[in-house]
């Protein structure tokens, strides 16, 4: 009989939502030695949509009130999907209780905010799992080989850019994700991070950064069809060098109003024996150029992923068949439940998570002095 997960959820938005069928397919796919999640307790401020989601996904109770989650004696897991401005405080409260937390990105809106977490985290010796989904990829997975194998020989660039244009049309209303109190930042910390996240996943630490930003569309719609205008306080784009602990140096940029881009998470990486080359819209797939092919036969090969890369055999037998974006999603949780049922090592811990929002807070310091910043090392 397998063990089984009690999970209660803070937030039933588009990731709420996409958490529990998460849930359901990790216990599906990677059967009952991840342990069984059992949905305990759903909170949301919007007491319609708690109510609702709660039936709808299958969660035995419900409330408007977090506090009931984290002091519940029947939730072993609080699951934190809620926009990131209360990450921190809930996130905070649950580790004090001695609950285990697995948190969406960011953590916080701070470097040092989400550092405290990892501390307390760590004092408590409670489970604790950030979701930079990317970074369980079958593709990230595959790139961390070619690097860590020597098969691209010293690496030199890590470059990369995370674009999407979902936010190119003017007539879009404000949303949490343009206030600064509420999102901390825009492209970066939405869309950024998730680069950040891999960059360092296969590179490690980066040392210092410079940036730019901008906004591009500073005014919006207070909400849908209004006259009225609201600011927009968050960026549109972000660009900037990273120079890595490890020598090598990125240029990596982010936009949420890049036009034509759906969800171009691309990355390319140089070494002195090779390149590999990778794009989110084309997910089963890295592109690796390898120097010492004769010179006749040498050019970028296209490797479909598959059994060989990750966790990509647990969902298809073979290459060619695909993954698709949601199932990064189930990888993650899957890692999730085995890492809480099992004690098995898992690498986004809130340690990772708070690396990256220290990277993200350097990133934005650098955007507004226009110097090199210094990423702070804990
Ligand atoms: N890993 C990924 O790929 C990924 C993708 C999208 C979003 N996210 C992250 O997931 C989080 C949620 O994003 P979303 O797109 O689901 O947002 P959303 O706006 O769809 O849903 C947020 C939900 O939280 C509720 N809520 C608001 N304030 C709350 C509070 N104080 N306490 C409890 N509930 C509250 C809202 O009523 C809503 O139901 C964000 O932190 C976001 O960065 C991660």
């Amino acid at each position: 009989m397998s063990k089984k997960v009690r999970i209660g959820m803070v937030g039933a938005g588009w990731m709420g939502r996409a958490h529990v069928s998460s849930y359901m397919s990790a216990y599906s796919i990677y059967g009952e030695k991840i342990g069984e999640p059992v949905f305990s307790i759903l909170m949301d401020v919007n007491e319609e949509s708690a109510k609702s989601s709660a039936e709808k996904f299958g969660f035995k109770k419900w409330t408007t009130d977090y506090n009931d989650v984290i002091n519940s004696d029947d939730v072993d897991i609080v699951d934190i999907v809620t926009p990131n401005a209360f990450h921190y405080e809930i996130a905070k409260a649950a580790l004090l209780k001695g609950k285990s937390v697995y948190s969406e990105k960011p953590l916080s809106l701070s470097g040092k905010q989400s550092q405290e977490l990892a501390k307390i985290a760590k004092e408590k010796n409670v489970f604790n799992y950030v979701g930079f989904n990317m970074v369980m990829m079958p593709a990230t997975a595959y790139m961390k080989h070619l690097v860590e194998s020597g098969k691209l020989g010293q690496i030199m660039r890590f470059d990369g850019r995370y674009d999407q244009d979902m936010l190119l049309d003017p007539s879009i209303p404000l949303a949490w994700r343009h206030i600064k109190k509420q999102a901390g930042s825009g492209a970066l910390g939405d869309l950024g991070s998730h680069l950040l996240s891999i960059s360092q996943y296969i590179m490690g630490d980066i040392e210092s950064v410079n940036a730019i930003s901008k906004i591009y569309i500073p005014k919006r719609p207070i909400k849908a069809g209004s006259t009225k205008m609201g600011n927009v306080e968050t960026e549109d784009y972000i660009a900037f060098t990273a120079s890595y602990k490890n020598g090598a140096t990125g240029q990596l940029s982010s936009s949420r109003v890049a036009t034509g881009r759906k969800n171009y998470l691309g990355v390319e990486i140089q070494g002195t024996l090779g390149t590999a080359t990778f794009n989110l819209e084309r997910l089963n797939e890295v592109n690796v150029y390898f120097h010492k092919d004769k010179s006749i036969d040498r050019g970028f090969r296209n490797v479909l992923l598959g059994p060989d890369h990750g966790d990509y055999g647990m969902f298809q037998p073979a290459s060619g068949i695909e993954l698709s974006y949601n199932d990064q999603k189930v990888i993650e949780v899957a890692h999730v439940l085995d890492a809480f049922t099992n004690g098995t090592d898992y690498v986004c811990n809130f340690k990772f998570g708070a690396k990256i929002d220290t990277c993200v807070a350097t990133i934005l310091k650098s955007a507004e002095t226009k110097q090199w910043e210094k990423v702070e090392e804990f």
